[in-house]
């Protein structure tokens, strides 16, 4: 297994990615070119903008990480591509260049599911991390509570029953006019340091609904009615507010990240005290995802674990949000138990996973 040298390729949302992994753990190159310039100039992912950035940066980005890692395709032992969840204009990208490469090179493929790449992670990073696991996803598009039996036995806890957290993150920001230069979430909780956040009086999503799952959208409109409420003129950018503008912004950023991961915070406490029931043997949550790249969420997050007698397992901030690691690694989890598929023998332009 160590010997495996692995391509992964990631094009689910608005990022390419690519990074080559060898089956010891060992990242041999990693390399993400963000598409952050259009969200700035669209406020969000434009599906047919970010498919056009992905088919130009797709080739460039994949030489960059066999480059980085003084390797050719010839020394490749698969190559893994997210397949889904995801824009499927942008996914196609990354399918067609895997097997493209796959075909010319004789070459397996393994298809990734991007949340279960974003759970898998961990266990590149974390030796210890043994299945079964429990894991809490959190990106821009899915939130997840997912007990891991064992390598493709995953029981979902809970999931999102209308925005992810992180898409919440995303309009505050917006709503905020805060610097989008990166995605929405950093400048939040950049601007949520300065903030006082007992000071906005939002109620937490789902209260009496006793179970995993999630929901932000009603905290994103309460989001809004508190900028309308406090006239802030929104068209003003952060930069450029005045200093009592910039405080009341600051306090809607501090408290809306409060109530958004007391949120997380309850629901990962029923969904350990669910799965402890179901797998009495786990000793992780593992939290992944672009949100997981939060500070104020993983020190929450991590109170909730001790407490539990539990460990936190996170991934650092570049292998939380998304990345070519992570698919490369699932791939090489799922290599090694024989799941995979023979190489395309002909590229077809429609042939598609
Ligand atoms: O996993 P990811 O990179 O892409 C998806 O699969 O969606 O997650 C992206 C999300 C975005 O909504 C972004 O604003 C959020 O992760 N994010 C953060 C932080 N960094 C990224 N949210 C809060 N705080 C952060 N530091
Ligand atoms: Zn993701």
């Amino acid at each position: 297994k160590d010997d495996l040298i692995v391509l992964g390729i990631e094009t689910s949302c608005d990022d390419t990615a690519a990074a080559v992994v060898r089956g010891s753990g060992e990242i041999l190159s990693q390399v993400v070119s963000s598409q952050a310039d259009l969200l700035v100039q669209y406020g969000g992912v434009a599906p047919k903008m970010a498919e056009e950035a992905h088919s130009q940066a797709i080739d460039p980005v994949v030489q960059e990480a066999l480059d980085k890692a003084n390797l050719t395709e010839r020394d490749l032992s698969a190559v893994a591509v997210t397949i889904g969840p995801g824009l499927s204009l942008c996914l196609r990208v990354g399918v067609q260049k895997a097997r493209n490469i796959a075909s010319r090179f004789n070459l397996p493929v393994v298809g990734v599911h991007h949340m279960e790449a974003h759970a898998l992670v961990a266990r590149l990073i974390e030796r210890e991390l043994q299945f079964p696991f429990l894991a809490l996803l959190i990106s821009g598009g899915h939130n997840l509570l997912v007990l891991a039996h064992n390598l493709g036995q995953y029981t979902q806890l809970g999931t999102t029953i209308d925005d992810a957290i992180g898409e919440a993150f995303d309009k505050t920001a917006k709503w905020l006019s805060l610097d989008l230069r990166r995605s929405g979430g950093p400048a939040v909780e950049k601007l949520a340091l300065e903030g006082d956040s007992q000071a906005v009086k939002f109620s937490t999503p789902m209260k009496q609904h006793k179970d995993c799952n999630f929901s932000y959208a009603g905290l994103k409109t309460q989001v809004r009615l508190a900028i309308e409420s406090r006239n802030i003129d929104a068209t003003i950018p952060i930069s450029s507010a005045s200093s009592q503008d910039r405080n009341s912004r600051a306090d809607i950023a501090a408290s809306f990240q409060r109530v958004a991961v007391l949120h997380l915070e309850e629901r990962c406490q029923r969904a350990i005290e669910w799965a402890l029931k179901i797998e009495p043997s786990i000793k992780h949550l593992v939290v992944s995802g672009g949100v997981a790249s939060n500070k104020y969420v993983r020190a929450r997050l991590d109170q909730v674990v001790r407490k539990n007698s539990l460990q936190l397992v996170c991934p650092p901030p570049s292998l939380c949000t998304d990345n070519g690691v992570m698919v490369a690694w699932t791939g090489i989890e799922h290599f090694c138990v024989g799941r995979y598929d023979p190489p395309p023998s002909v590229i077809e332009p429609e042939d598609f996973v």
